[in-house]
């Protein structure tokens, strides 16, 4: 199958429906035909193509230019599965060969200041932790279609934040550095491929001048029915998506431990003012 197929499926994987034309070019046809992969072959992931994906990390756009983000690669087997524990018991965070750790990092503009005599009380502010949580995440979706792009797979782990303190601890973060997400890396296992996953019709997520959520209603019920078919294809529970995510938040119970996440940012070094 040549490429402009693979991505015109990959659309109508998305939405149902087959694609608008004209065709996407490259680029945007790898981003449509990505799938988080959770099962990885025994081939390990070497330096250069990490280096490629750090590249393109860092070459994502960042506030300011203030790059308020580090990234940890974890490939010891202990150290992952003592990861694993922490996120959830998550079976591909054992089994993944490299697990990245994307932190927000304002404890290098503090060593700056340190190192400058000046003053850097602008960190302990909302403003400059939530800097950080969007540099990270434009640095790891750079990083994550960069490992697509060489054929590997990807999935995001915020289970991460189940546990940040042990997390912090078990990585040796300074004060001011906070472990948002983890990404499994690796190659797709032959054997246990993913699928594409359907996401909401652009009417639903797309406004146009002024926010107008009228047709709403019709379109999520419509994408109830493409989920629970996907589920079901998956064997995986198939009651509707609505039900899903509205049980995801629920309450405090329904976050996994992370409802007491300000407290634990606290601890981190994080005043959050
Ligand atoms: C920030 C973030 C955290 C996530 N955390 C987890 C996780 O802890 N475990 C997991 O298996 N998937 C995790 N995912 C993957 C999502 O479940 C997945 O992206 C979503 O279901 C859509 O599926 P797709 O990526 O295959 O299209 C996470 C995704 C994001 C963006």
């Amino acid at each position: 199958m040549n490429l402009q197929h693979e991505v015109l499926d990959a659309w109508q994987a998305r939405y149902g429906e087959p694609a608008a034309l004209p065709m996407p070019d490259m680029l945007i046809g790898q981003i449509l035909r990505h799938r988080s992969v959770r099962a990885y072959s025994d081939v390990a992931v070497d330096e250069q193509t990490l280096n490629w994906a750090i590249a393109a990390a860092q070459s994502a756009s960042t506030s300011s230019n203030l790059q308020a983000w580090s990234v940890l690669a974890v490939r010891d087997r202990e150290r992952l599965a003592r990861l694993a524990r922490l996120s959830g018991n998550q079976r591909h965070v054992e089994q993944a060969p490299l697990l990245l750790v994307w932190l927000v990092d304002l404890s290098r503009l503090r060593r700056l200041g340190q190192a400058l005599r000046a003053p850097t009380a602008g960190t302990d502010y909302l403003e400059s932790y939530t800097v950080g949580v969007v540099d990270a995440a434009l640095a790891a979706q750079n990083a994550a279609l960069a490992f697509e792009a060489q054929g590997l797979g990807i999935v995001y782990i915020g289970g991460m934040r189940n546990h940040p303190e042990a997390v912090a601890e078990e990585l040796n973060l300074p004060s001011g550095t906070f472990a948002v997400f983890g990404m499994c890396v690796g190659y797709p296992h032959p054997e246990q491929p993913a699928e594409i996953k359907p996401r909401l019709a652009q009417s639903v997520v797309l406004h146009r001048e002024r926010y107008d959520a009228a047709a709403e209603a019709e379109a999520v019920a419509a994408y109830d029915l493409k989920m629970s078919d996907f589920q079901r294809r998956q064997q995986r529970d198939d009651r509707s998506w609505s039900s899903q995510a509205v049980e995801q938040v629920q309450g405090p119970d329904s976050l996994s431990g992370r409802h007491r996440l300000r407290d634990a940012l606290n601890a981190l070094g994080f005043a959050l003012r």
